[in-house]
């Protein structure tokens, strides 16, 4: 069942169907930029619960508050998003986007205006993110230096639940989860060094967007609410 493979890949070339949507999705108890009812503030649900202790620990022990900005988003919504910036490489064609399975969650903080940018890496709230975020299951899915394979561009704030022991490895290794699936199909204990590197080049996914970056959602939000690129509405 396509919802309990946490390890699902979800790219460019790994589509979704149109009519995929996670069996079901809920709400984590976590402060979000969106307003009430807001399909992006849904996750899956074991996502959602992990995302509540994630940012839950580093409220409590880190006094550091992070924000949901964008979460579950729809085929539908794609296709939406897509029709209106079919030129900008950072809106992805509908059934690309690893946010409809629910799995995916873009997080920000009030000291970059709740916005997806990549100076949150930065603030002691990425930082926090960052260091954390394989302990409850999630990686930083498009890390910096991996554009060619990733096929994005670096996004400090998207974070993707993979389950903890698949995000503590590929924490230690470094390996994105394009990698991850590519030494599946390729036997990696036999492997040579020498072929690692070339499981790493085959890994790689098509040519990874070069404009500025924007989130799809923000980009929509600008394009249609100039104000909008400041805090979103409903927050404090
Ligand atoms: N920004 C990521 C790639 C997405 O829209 O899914
Ligand atoms: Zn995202």
């Amino acid at each position: 069942m396509l919802e309990h493979r946490y390890e699902i890949l979800v790219n460019r070339t790994h589509r979704l169907p149109e009519h995929y949507r996670p069996t079901a999705l809920l709400e984590p108890a976590v402060p979000f930029a969106a307003g009430p009812r807001d399909p992006k503030r849904l996750l899956e649900p074991k996502a959602a619960r992990a995302v509540q202790a994630l940012f839950s620990h580093i409220a409590e022990v880190h006094g550091l508050y992070l924000y949901g900005i964008s979460g579950f988003r729809s085929y539908e919504r794609q296709k939406e998003l897509f029709a209106r910036n079919p030129q900008s490489c950072y809106v992805a064609p509908p059934g690309t986007s690893e946010h409809q399975t629910g799995l995916a969650l873009d997080v920000s903080c009030p000291s970059v205006g709740l916005e997806l940018v990549d100076s949150f890496a930065v603030t002691p709230e990425g930082c926090c993110l960052a260091r954390h975020a394989p302990l409850y299951g999630f990686i930083l899915r498009y890390p910096k230096g991996k554009e060619q394979i990733t096929g994005y561009q670096w996004e400090p704030w998207h974070i993707r639940y993979v389950t903890r022991p698949l995000a503590l490895y590929l924490d230690a290794t470094g390996l994105t989860l394009e990698e991850y699936h590519a030494l599946g199909d390729s036997e990696p204990c036999r492997t040579t060094h020498t072929n690692l590197e070339q499981l790493h080049a085959s890994a790689a996914a098509p040519e990874p967007c070069r404009t500025t970056h924007t989130d799809p959602e923000q980009l929509h939000a600008s394009a249609t609410a100039p104000s909008a690129s400041t805090a979103p509405s409903g927050v404090p």
